[in-house]
């Protein structure tokens, strides 16, 4: 059990606005592979061939047989102790914004209803040609399926090269300039522009606290570090929270 610091307690007392800036390994107790790190999925995969508009272009089925496997990863995994406690957290501080990298949609099914999604969403598909979105189930029996202009359909995900969702990270950015306890959890903090708004947040004076299993490029900037599973941390930091109240 990981010894919590009584003065990120008194901080979390005296703060009305949590933000979670959450990765990868977030999930990762869920059964949902991270990127990076000992079993990553980018150990094994090249993200030049798969995330990527060329290569939708260049071989689309292999690109959706990828995304259709995690689709069912991802559709058969559950949220964990870490997105539960990150919605239970609603019912402490006003205001608390979840911020992700992540398109597993499992925030929302744990129940957080501030959710700002830099990455896009793997439960939505849109047609590269008229932009129409399909977030039904999609119809492969006939191939790749295409819009009804003719246009190949995708997954609503950000591939290397792509712009961010201009409204999702201006929420996220929001979010960060306003916090007062900025979590980073589960991210190795590698990928721009989502990981500068840590340093966004550290700038306006958040107090950052990174919850991972090893030491990343932003543990150096951390005002606390926790290293292990962030559902055992997560978990720790809200009952010594509750705790601390009844005093
Ligand atoms: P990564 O796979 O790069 O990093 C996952 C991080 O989670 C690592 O630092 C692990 O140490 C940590 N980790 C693993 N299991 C954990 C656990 N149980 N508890 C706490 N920490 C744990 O994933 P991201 O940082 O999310 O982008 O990757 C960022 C982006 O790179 C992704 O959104 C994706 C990828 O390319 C796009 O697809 C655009």
């Amino acid at each position: 059990m990981i010894q919590i610091d009584k003065s990120l307690i008194d901080t979390l007392r005296k703060s009305e606005s949590i933000v979670f800036f959450t990765g990868a390994g977030i999930s990762s107790e869920s059964g949902i592979p991270t990127f990076r790190g000992k079993d990553g999925i980018w150990n094994k995969l090249k993200p030049e061939e798969l995330a990527n508009f060329n290569a939708f272009i260049r071989n689309p089925e292999m690109v959706w047989e990828w995304y259709n496997h995690r689709k069912k990863i991802i559709h058969e995994a559950q949220p964990n102790a870490a997105h539960l406690t990150i919605a239970e957290t609603q019912n402490h501080f006003k205001n608390v914004t979840v911020v992700t990298q992540n398109i597993d949609n499992l925030h929302r099914r744990a129940g957080s209803n501030t959710v700002f999604e830099l990455h896009g969403n793997i439960e939505r598909n849109f047609c590269i040609n008229c932009k129409k979105y399909y977030n039904e189930e999609l119809d492969f029996s006939k191939g790749v399926p295409k819009c009804e202009c003719g246009g190949l359909i995708r997954p609503d995900v950000v591939w290397f090269g792509e712009y961010l969702p201009e409204d999702q990270f201006l929420g996220g950015e929001k979010a960060a300039i306003s916090s007062d306890v900025f979590f980073v959890v589960g991210t190795s903090a590698v990928v721009y522009p989502a990981a500068g708004l840590v340093y966004t947040a550290k700038q306006s004076g958040a107090t950052i606290v990174e919850v991972n299993l090893e030491e990343t490029p932003l543990s150096s900037i951390a005002d606390y570090s926790y290293f292990g599973k962030a559902g055992e941390i997560l978990h720790g930091v809200l009952e010594e929270y509750k705790l601390s109240l009844k005093y």
